[in-house]
């Protein structure tokens, strides 16, 4: 009796992996392909990871010079699939149909949706650990109520209030080049210390050798969670069985939670101390934070675990990314001294060698033309992920619910069809009339903050910090790029310059 109730345990069990590992893909993969969606083709548990492992190690082989072209180094696959299979094609995750999509009106419909069809993707095991529940991967009420606390923490009035730390900090920063004249020095790595402090100070109030401990155990979790992203493991199977990189990745996420929550109670002790009342909590991100989690409108309350999961998603958003678009910048002005020059002499007009204003950093029409021009040769999210939460219509395509969406918004600002011939060249004045008119209205063909009600809630806060930045050293010196340096755009997290930015300066 217990044997046959065994036996057809065992024969569900393989009922259940067979409909999900073949039953299941091979029936999208017939559907989507009677629609004209095509794509490499499913294989049997890793579906397409394999080879797109394989193509990208192979991507990173060939040697690039200064060339910005680097949509089919960072993401050969989209790139190579796209040209074999059409602007939207099908690859597997895994089991997982993913539909990647690069047509901008389609994107539109996706990124724009508010009837919640398309909601986020939920995050891997890896991912969660990271940033859990917060405000990127969250829907409904509870992101409402997350993306207004961050709305208000970091926009009006709250950015200006931070203009005097990032000014300290890249104060600090230029300082630190002072006796590095002539000689070689790697500012993807001053940036990371520079972002890294801007957000520990502006939205927790803390140094960033408070914040530093969080940081390393950050930068530690980010090759985990990298090395994860073309992982398949069989369905079930880290219940039973740990990998080395799930348990150090266990260890990160509690040390991490361990020293925001030390930050918390460091934050609240302080503020019995001086009145006990609120509103000494503070008016930053953290503080507004610890008012909502003490508030007793039930509306706006926040647990104290969603507390953690939103501090721990904006030390990783707001570092990394900002991180990326000051080390790009920087080998564009280093490679085109004809721009150095001309955002140099806006930032002379508007500040002299005075520290820059608010009001200043507004009208640096040059200093925006580049730094738009940066993100988009090199967006520093490349990836959006949806899903399909219902059979829904997407254009002329009928979508089944579980369908994983891909938008890369690299291969939208590389496409030659939106940006013409030169798109792989560095031409900030294309955007010498805005966004709008270099898009020729055509939202989609630049994205590098996202779209729609899911937009960066940080633009705003990164763009201010990455002009301070700039301003700041363009003030106090001039650069070129060292011999040392070697140019290999790698997609990590962001796309990452590999082996750092070396650069020569010259003290003005
Ligand atoms: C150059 C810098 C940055 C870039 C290129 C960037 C890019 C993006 C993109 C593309 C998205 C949309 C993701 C999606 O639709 O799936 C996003 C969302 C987000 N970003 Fe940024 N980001 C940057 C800086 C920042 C900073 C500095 C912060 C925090 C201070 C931040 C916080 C966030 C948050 C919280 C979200 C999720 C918003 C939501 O889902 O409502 N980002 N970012």
């Amino acid at each position: 009796m217990i044997l046959s109730f065994l036996c057809l345990l065992l024969l569900l069990a393989l009922v259940k992996t067979f409909h999900k590992l073949w039953w299941t893909p091979t029936r999208i993969q017939k559907l989507m392909a009677l629609q004209g969606i095509q794509g490499p083709s499913y294989r049997l548990i890793y579906g397409n990871t394999k080879e797109i492992s394989n193509m990208q190690k192979e991507a990173m082989r060939r040697p690039i010079n200064l060339s910005h072209d680097i949509f089919p180094r960072v993401q050969p696959h989209i790139h190579t699939w796209t040209k074999s299979y059409g602007r939207n094609f099908l690859q597997w995750y895994g089991p997982q149909p993913v539909l990647v999509v690069t047509e901008p009106e389609l994107i539109k419909e996706i990124v724009n949706n508010k009837d919640g069809v398309y909601p986020k993707q939920r995050p891997s095991n890896f991912m969660k650990k990271l940033v859990g529940d917060s405000i990127t991967i969250t829907e409904g009420e509870k992101w409402a109520k997350l993306r207004k606390l961050s709305n208000h923490a970091f926009h009006g009035e709250s950015l200006t209030n931070m203009f005097p730390d990032m000014i300290a900090s890249a104060k600090a920063m230029a300082e630190r080049w002072k006796n590095q004249e002539g000689k070689e020095i790697n500012v993807n790595e001053e940036f990371r210390l520079f972002t890294s402090e801007v957000i520990s100070r502006t939205a927790f109030g803390s140094s960033y050798l408070e914040g530093q401990k969080i940081f390393e155990m950050m930068m530690k979790f980010y090759p985990l969670l990298y090395k994860s992203f073309l992982k398949v493991r069989f369905p079930g199977m880290s219940k039973v069985f740990r990998t080395s990189d799930e348990i150090e990745s266990d260890k990160l996420e509690k040390g991490i939670r361990d020293s925001i929550m030390e930050m918390v109670k460091k934050r609240e002790q302080k503020a019995v101390a001086k009145s006990g009342e609120e509103e000494i909590l503070g008016s930053d991100f953290l503080g507004l934070l610890l008012k909502a989690h003490h508030s007793t409108d039930e509306k706006n309350q926040i647990s104290l675990n969603e507390l953690v999961e939103e501090c721990r998603t904006f030390y990783f958003a707001g570092q990394e990314t900002t991180n990326t678009l000051l080390a790009w910048t920087v080998v564009l002005l280093g490679q085109h001294q004809d721009w150095q020059e001309e955002a140099r002499k806006e930032v002379l007009q508007l500040f002299g060698k005075q520290n820059p204003k608010p009001d200043g950093i507004l009208k640096l029409k040059k200093m925006s033309m580049i730094i738009n021009e940066t993100l988009r040769l090199y967006p520093p999210a490349t990836l959006l992920r949806r899903k399909v939460a219902r059979e829904v219509r997407l254009g002329k395509l009928l979508l089944p619910a579980n369908v994983e969406l891909l938008v890369t918004p690299l291969a939208l600002h590389h496409d030659p069809q939106l940006w013409g011939q030169d798109a792989a060249l560095f031409k900030p004045e294309r955007f010498s009339e805005g966004v709008s008119k270099a898009t020729k209205d055509n939202m989609a063909a630049f994205m590098p903050f996202g779209l729609g009600p899911r937009m960066c809630v940080g633009i705003s806060f990164a763009v201010t910090e990455a002009k301070i930045a700039l301003s700041m050293i363009l003030q106090r010196y001039s650069f070129t790029l060292s011999p040392g340096y070697v140019h290999s755009p790698s997609q990590f997290l962001t796309i990452r310059p590999q082996h750092g930015v070396q650069v020569i300066l010259q003290s003005l």
